[in-house]
């Protein structure tokens, strides 16, 4: 994709389901999902996720893609386009302004994803804990992480990460497969399939399903303009609705997978589901430990989520810079640069809070720290209030009707679907988000 002069498009359906999919995919799926099914509750949380997927998430993914389209801007200049001057380009800039605090701490994760590929080769039996509270190698990965995706961004070689993704996803995807079977047979792991598929309902509180709808928005990259972006690359010959369809479910499968090795494994050696975001960086590598060639395999999975990170960090990139480009009319090479030097001065105490810095890493507000806090707020609210704000603006300020004209572009099916969707994202979308978000009282 060539975005430089005139707007670039995806060379074909497949090519938008991929870079989409890459977006969705990635820590949120193997880091996110399963930490905080484990604060949860576990099948329970998990229950009401893949409703909020179904029921908010996907019809929500439609109306961004069909926005980006139809406008063939970034989110601010969407908006813009429809509705100039209006209050409503805010809600565009408070997308921009989410990317860029998520990326911040998505880009100190990535790091310690990318680091553990060599704490596995070197066999290094640092505690997690130690390793995420070394000022020095958190600040290099981080650091190191950025560049990546900038370097990637900038250097307009996504086509080659395209075609790696194309190769290197599916072997993800085999990796996780194998991972299920080897820890299901691990003795002890039956408690941890039911912690994670047996639902208890009781389990259900506001605080619960808040923290589900902050994922689904989280994993789907939605709420925050990066499927306005994305779509306005998409060919009016398409079907949103089925290209939508794969990128959800791809997502959703891979997540899914990751809790069927995390929770089984982690109650076959006896570990807390509760632990919070360091999880998965501690069950994992003791399986590895146990399996024959696991340090090679536990680096090639860390090889792996790293680059399914980096295919995210990517897409979160591009929000800020196609906003400065587009509106501001910078120069692409250098919206990069800001943007990147920017997160790196967000991220620094996100990096530092995890033991480096002592004030950082104490909790400040519902016992998080500020990473966790970071992540609470951009994470989860502030996708959750952006996707509020802006099913009301495609389902009652563009209108249901104008929206729907755009989804029925290169769709061949029934006209009920478009029906069904207007209704959707004009009142069960935006009224189900807003009674969700009514919980955050009983949090703070
Ligand atoms: N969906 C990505 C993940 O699950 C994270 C992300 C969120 C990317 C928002 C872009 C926008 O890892």
């Amino acid at each position: 994709m060539s975005q430089t002069s005139e707007r670039g498009q995806w060379s074909s359906k497949i090519g938008f389901i991929l870079a989409a999919a890459g977006s969705a995919i990635g820590l949120g799926n193997v880091w996110r999902f399963p930490y905080v099914t484990g604060q949860n509750g576990g099948a329970a949380f998990v229950f009401v996720y893949l409703a909020c997927v179904l029921i908010i998430g996907l019809p929500y993914l439609y109306a961004e893609l069909a926005l980006g389209r139809y406008a063939q801007k970034n989110p601010v200049g969407a908006i813009a386009s429809i509705r100039p001057g209006s209050a409503w380009v805010w809600v565009g800039g408070l997308g921009v302004i989410t990317g860029l605090f998520i990326l911040s701490f998505y880009a100190v994760i990535a790091g310690w994803t990318f680091g553990y590929i060599f704490k596995m080769l070197m066999h290094s039996h640092m505690e997690f804990t130690s390793f995420v509270a070394n000022t020095p190698i958190v600040i290099f990965l981080f650091v190191l992480f950025i560049l990546f995706t900038v370097l990637v961004v900038y250097g307009g070689v996504q086509e080659g990460i395209e075609k790696w993704s194309k190769i290197l996803m599916p072997v993800l995807f085999l990796l996780l497969l194998a991972l299920i079977v080897y820890v299901n047979f691990l003795p002890g792991s039956g408690k941890g399939l039911a912690f994670y598929l047996k639902p208890d309902f009781s389990k259900i509180t506001g605080k619960v399903v808040l923290a589900a709808l902050g994922q689904a928005f989280f994993s789907l990259s939605l709420g925050m303009g990066l499927m306005i972006t994305y779509g306005s690359y998409i060919s009016k010959q398409d079907n949103l609705f089925s290209s939508g369809l794969w990128v959800a479910i791809a997502d959703t499968l891979i997540a899914i997978m990751a809790g069927l090795i995390i929770f089984p494994a982690l109650f076959a050696m006896n570990q807390n589901p509760a632990a919070g975001p360091g999880l998965v960086f501690q069950v994992l590598p003791a399986v590895f430990e146990k399996m024959p060639g696991g340090i090679y395999i536990g680096a090639v999975f860390f090889l792996l989520l790293s680059i399914a990170a980096l295919t995210s960090t990517i897409s979160l990139l591009e929000v800020p810079t196609a906003y400065l480009v587009d509106e501001k009319r910078v120069a692409r090479k250098i919206a990069v640069w800001v943007v990147a030097i920017f997160t790196f001065l967000l991220g620094l105490p996100s990096a530092l809070s995890q033991g480096a810095v002592g004030w950082l890493s104490r909790p400040i507000v519902g016992g998080m720290e500020f990473l966790s806090l970071i992540d609470f707020l951009f994470g989860n609210i502030s996708l959750a209030f952006g996707a509020f704000l802006l099913s009301i603006f495609v389902g009652w300020v563009w209108g249901a009707k104008h929206a729907a004209a755009e989804l029925a572009l290169g769709y061949h099916g029934s006209p009920a679907l478009l029906k069904l969707w207007s209704f959707l994202i004009r009142f069960l979308v935006p009224v189900f988000i807003f009674v969700i978000l009514l919980n955050l009282f009983k949090i703070f």
